[in-house]
């Protein structure tokens, strides 16, 4: 039998290294059919090519029994094919109307010229966000929503497209557990109006919830395509490493030390209102919330990102009125942040450098880069991280997941002494999400102290000692360990009290 898409031998090199072999991939009208393996194993690439943004080496792509010869974006766009990349594609500084309809806006007709419909165009906008639920004002700029939200947008345009075949590569990455309910919805609807939904993620369990059909890539071989009533997450999981994983959350009982951060009623623009916690050595302190609590907006304070703010940060007993990144730094402070952004890496610049840069000190004699130490120290790094990339690769071409890895590196090259690890286990495939949770355990071993921000409850309850709730600026529940289960949280995160 044919399939509505099918993707046959298709075979990929990037300067002599073989990133896809022979992959046979095939989909049918509303399915869902998702994808997964470790990072780096060529799931991105393999959708790149659908979508138009580079040829496939060899092999044959057909689309309704027919062969196409997909020559750009351009022409991927107008067979029906749209990709939601892993990092947003949307103009920040455009608001949500224009981003939808960007160089396809509507016309009218004034006289004898045509003008763009706004109007209309808002309209339209306006019955997509209403469809899914979403309060979003068509005329709000782009920067001002939620990552989650951003995702949203880039869906609606692409079924205002009259997309057939929708790619969403790791969509969950920024969403929260309420928006990823809202998206799990929306693709149940897209497979009602037989639209075809390609799903890349990390994250197996949800893909249980979604997906008819599994593929597992991994070394840029397609391993195995599966019924996802048929296997189970054992089987993935081994299909996809070539090993079994059985402890998710590696926490160990660690002593903690004294005190080493505390934050007296801070507060900044209503975002976050009168915040108080402590963090001592060897502690990992979880802060959770849904996309507006202010748990991002808290992370960026303490790091200075954002500013200034009222009330006091004390660092081991230095009280800080004000805060900027260099001040944190300098006082043991790092900020592992989520995604792909300014806040992360340089991306033209090669792997090493973005590794070294934050200690130049360590790798210079007498005020010169000594470039034999930069190699040694990176290498130290992607070897130990198993970052499995080369020294000078340029950050722009790693996947996403050897990206957020590069990123902890470059702080563990610090040795900084409190860690904010913005979603630590984004992007990250299962056995990564492990090694990162046992360099975390690492650090607290070594008296670091840990705080971890995340919308992952699961991921949360599996690594924390304690655990605050935000909801609307503020700390809504503290948690210990013992006492917290997912429906609390999800309870407070959600605005619940205690009476
Ligand atoms: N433009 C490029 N030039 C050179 N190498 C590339 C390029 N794009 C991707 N690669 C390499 O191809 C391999 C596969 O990357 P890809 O992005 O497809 O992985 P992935 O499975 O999506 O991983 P992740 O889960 O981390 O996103 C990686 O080793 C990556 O570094
Ligand atoms: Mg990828």
């Amino acid at each position: 039998m044919r399939h509505f898409l099918e993707m046959k031998n298709i075979t990929k090199q990037f300067n002599g290294n073989v990133v896809l072999k022979n992959v046979n991939f095939f989909a049918d009208k509303g399915q869902v059919h998702a994808i997964i393996g470790e990072n780096g194993a060529g799931k991105t690439t393999l959708m790149k090519i659908l979508a138009g943004l580079f040829p496939p080496d060899s092999g044959d792509i057909f689309i309704n029994g027919q062969r196409v010869h997909i020559n750009g974006p351009k022409h991927a766009q107008e067979l029906g094919i749209a990709m939601i990349y892993q990092e947003c594609r949307l103009f920040p500084d455009l608001n949500v109307t224009e981003n939808i309809f960007i160089r396809r806006e509507p016309l009218k007709k004034l006289k004898f010229i045509k003008i763009i419909d706004w109007a209309k165009a808002h309209k339209e906008t306006y019955k997509y966000l209403d469809y899914f639920g979403l309060n979003i004002n068509p005329k709000t700029a782009v920067s001002n929503l939620s990552a989650g939200q951003q995702k949203f947008i880039e869906i609606i345009k692409a079924l205002s497209q009259n997309a057939n075949i929708i790619i969403m590569d790791e969509p969950t990455v920024a969403l929260t557990e309420q928006e990823t309910e809202l998206l799990f919805k929306v693709i149940k609807d897209l497979k009602k109006l037989g639209i075809t939904v390609i799903y890349i993620s990390h994250r197996v369990e949800e893909i249980k919830k979604i997906a008819d059909l599994v593929s597992v890539i991994r070394d840029g071989e397609l391993i195995v395509t599966k019924d996802i009533n048929t296997t189970n997450i054992h089987e993935l999981i081994k299909a996809m490493s070539g090993k079994e994983v059985y402890d998710k959350y590696p926490k160990l009982k660690v002593k903690t030390g004294k005190n080493i951060l505390r934050v007296e009623n801070l507060s900044y623009n209503d975002k976050i209102k009168n915040i108080n916690f402590e963090l001592s050595e060897g502690e990992i302190l979880g802060i959770t919330g849904l996309t507006d609590s202010g748990k991002d907006v808290l992370a960026r304070v303490l790091f200075g990102i954002v500013g200034p703010f009222q009330g006091k940060i004390y660092i081991n007993g230095k009280a800080f009125k004000s805060m900027d990144p260099y001040t944190a730094k300098i006082n043991g402070l790092c900020f592992v942040s989520a995604i792909d952004t300014e806040e992360g890496l340089i991306s033209n610049m090669p792997t090493n450098v973005n590794i070294t840069i934050t200690n130049l000190q360590r790798i210079s004699t007498m005020g010169f880069i000594d470039n034999a130490a930069e190699s040694y120290h990176a290498r130290d790094m992607i070897e130990r991280l198993e970052i499995g990339c080369n020294e000078n690769d340029i950050i722009s071409i790693l996947s996403g997941g050897k990206k957020k890895k590069v990123i902890f590196a470059k702080w563990l090259f610090t040795n900084s002494k409190i860690f904010i690890i913005d979603e630590p286990s984004a992007g990250i495939d299962i056995c990564s999400k492990v090694d990162i949770y046992n360099i975390i355990n690492e650090l607290v071993l070594s008296g670091t102290a840990i705080i971890m921000v995340s919308s992952n409850i699961e991921e949360i309850i599996g690594m924390c000692d304690k655990i605050l709730v935000m909801y609307n600026g503020e700390i809504r529940k503290v948690l210990d360990r013992e006492h917290a289960t997912e429906q609390k949280i999800l309870y407070y995160a959600s605005g619940g009290k205690d009476d």
